[in-house]
């Protein structure tokens, strides 16, 4: 008898999304924010019942943010039942095949709050750990970002891309805060204060990457943030043509608890700084623990 030695063809593991499913999350996520920036629009200068998180007079969370997290999750969870879902106002359900949506209905809440036209709906969607569609809406600043991975990134359907700035010497940079310890990033905006153009804080990390998709910011940076605050950002400004690390320079974590972005050009210079800076170790444990 002859044996025929077996040969196993490879298999090539089916994508798990396609172009189509990249189109109907975006769609879903562009319908949802939109809805959710409506009610915030209608609300915003209005009286509505404001809550502080765990006694903190400055960290603050309104009945808008919990009904606009509410309607999207219900939302969601009707269109992709076995999508997980991880939302800032407590939302969570375990992703059952790697898709997970992350949500951060109202993005800048204080400045929401005091009718400051900087705070934005953020959906994103993540597949196994990386972002692969993202959604951001400033209903007060009629802006309205979108991207889907390989699709490129737009501002009220209009293509964006990063600027071309190549030094920090000519460049705009924006940072924040965390509401737990503001004070633990005051060493680094001291030394980009007097190495660039000027440094702003917007109040909505969301908005502050989107500036940086768009050419108006050329890097920004921060400790403490949320997967919520940055997972639809991340998806844009990648489309845009950015870069985006850990401030250690290592792949981006969502749930790092900190963040480098940039035009891709400035980013070394920023990095350099980053590495030789004492504090920055120290800085990097505590922002995990806020
Ligand atoms: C905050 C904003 C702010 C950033 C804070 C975030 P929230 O989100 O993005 O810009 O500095 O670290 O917590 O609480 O307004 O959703
Ligand atoms: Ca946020
Ligand atoms: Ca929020």
């Amino acid at each position: 008898m002859v044996h025929f030695p077996v040969t196993f063809s490879p298999i090539t593991p089916l994508p798990a999304f396609n172009k189509n499913d990249l189109k109907r999350f975006l769609t879903a996520a562009r319908t949802l924010a939109l809805k959710a920036g409506g009610i915030q629009k209608r609300a915003c200068g209005k009286k509505f019942k404001i809550d502080f998180k765990a006694g903190r007079s400055n960290d603050l969370v309104t009945e808008i943010d919990k009904k606009c997290e509410t309607i999207i999750v219900k939302e969601l969870s009707k269109m992709f039942p076995d999508h997980g879902i991880l939302g800032e106002e407590g939302s969570q359900r375990n992703a059952g095949q790697g898709f997970q949506w992350i949500i951060d209905p109202i993005d800048g809440t204080t400045n929401f709050a005091h009718s400051h036209p900087y705070f934005a709906v953020s959906i994103g969607l993540a597949y196994l750990g990386t972002p692969i569609v993202g959604v951001i809406y400033a209903p007060l600043l009629n802006e309205i970002y979108t991207a889907a991975q390989g699709q490129g990134a737009f501002l009220n359907n209009k293509p964006i891309k990063v600027s071309t700035t190549k030094t920090l010497q000519f460049s705009l940079l924006s940072t924040g805060f965390t509401y737990k310890r503001r004070g633990i990033n005051l060493p680094n905006f001291e030394h980009f204060l007097y190495n660039t153009q000027g440094i702003r804080r917007g109040g909505a990390a969301s908005i502050d990457l989107c500036y940086v998709a768009a050419g108006r910011i050329d890097g920004y940076w921060e400790l403490g943030l949320k997967p919520w605050d940055i997972t639809a950002g991340v998806c844009i400004l990648k489309e845009a043509g950015g870069r985006i690390t850990s401030m250690a320079g290592q792949k981006l974590d969502l749930y790092g608890r900190n963040i480098l972005a940039t035009n891709g050009k400035i980013h070394k210079e920023m990095l350099s700084f980053f590495k030789e800076a004492p504090e920055l170790p120290h800085e990097l444990e505590e922002a995990k623990t806020l």
